[in-house]
């Protein structure tokens, strides 16, 4: 007999999907020396804004999509809008774009 499946609550209210490979073909570039990956970069700034866990950043493999000098972002409750963020965006406009479910 097989295990039962079982559910577990998490405090997360969104959950972004960053495409890892891109972030991989990137030495950093976002922040504010352009020295962090926009995941770091994200993950700062939600701290600072006071998202601390409510929101679940997830490195996904490619998404198909594959820009230059750019990643590519999913808000999970967006499913049918997908982004890219390109290389120096300033991270607080990236993270307004990738919050909006909608836009
Ligand atoms: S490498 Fe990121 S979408 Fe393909």
């Amino acid at each position: 007999m097989t295990d039962p499946i079982e559910a577990r609550p998490t405090p997360w209210q969104t959950v972004l999907l960053l495409c890892g490979k891109c972030a991989r073909k990137m030495d950093g570039g976002y922040g504010p020396e352009k020295k962090q990956t926009l995941r770091s970069a994200l993950r700062s700034e939600l701290k600072a804004q006071g998202h601390g866990r409510s929101v679940r950043i997830i490195e996904t493999r490619c998404m198909g999509l594959c820009p230059k000098k750019a990643v590519t972002a999913l808000n999970a409750s967006a499913p049918t809008r997908l982004l890219t963020i390109p290389r120096g965006t300033p991270v607080v406009e990236a993270l307004a774009q990738v919050m909006a479910p909608r836009g």
